[in-house]
């Protein structure tokens, strides 16, 4: 690529940041299911602020702009919700996002535990169900998302994590 990207915890300054691109991001898929009400996109800034500071929130980075974002918290069953995946489009197809999944389920089943990861993306969104099925998640299920949209839930034991990482 030429530059580098490096990956890091976000903290509370990259709120702002995370928040402009999430928007920016989620435009196609907004586009892809003609619903601009999706989840991403009515995100408020002070979610963004609350899950930093409790969630296990990623940042790539390129200089000081923020590039790319994930987000993941373990829940009861003890399986980690990873969402909120988004790269800028001008940086999309560079291993970004693979970069960004794998620092979150490190942390994820690192320090906090994990025994399974756990995602959901929308039925026609082809490209990230690639990437999911790629870096090892299998469907599991569907799912209506509070926004309308169909839902497929995709899942990956923990204990796979180090051999496919
Ligand atoms: C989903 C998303 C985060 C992926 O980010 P990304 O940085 O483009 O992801 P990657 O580069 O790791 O993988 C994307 C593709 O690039 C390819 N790729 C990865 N590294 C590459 C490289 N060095 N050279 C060429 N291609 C590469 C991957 O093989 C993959 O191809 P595929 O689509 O055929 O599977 C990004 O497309 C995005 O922000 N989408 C909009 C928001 C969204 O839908 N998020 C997911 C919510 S569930």
């Amino acid at each position: 690529m030429g530059m580098s990207v490096t990956i890091s915890v976000a903290t509370e300054q990259d709120a702002e940041q995370i928040f402009r691109l999430q928007y920016l991001c989620f435009q196609s898929e907004a586009a892809l299911y003609g619903n601009y009400r999706i989840d991403p996109l009515v995100e408020t800034l002070d979610a963004v602020r609350e899950e930093i500071a409790s969630d296990c929130v990623f940042v790539a980075r390129l200089g000081d702009e923020v590039v790319g974002a994930v987000r993941g918290k373990v829940t009861e069953d003890g399986a980690a919700a990873i969402a909120r995946l988004c790269v800028h489009p001008r940086l999309q197809g560079h291993g970004i996002g693979a970069r960004l999944l794998r620092a979150a389920e490190s942390a994820l089943a690192g320090e906090r535990g994990a025994t399974l990861f756990r995602l959901e993306t929308g039925h026609r969104s082809e490209g990230n169900l690639r990437l999911y099925r790629r870096v090892g998640y299998e469907a599991v299920g569907r799912a209506k998302g509070t926004d309308g949209v169909d839902l497929i839930i995709l899942e990956k034991p923990a204990a796979t994590y180090a051999t496919t990482a």
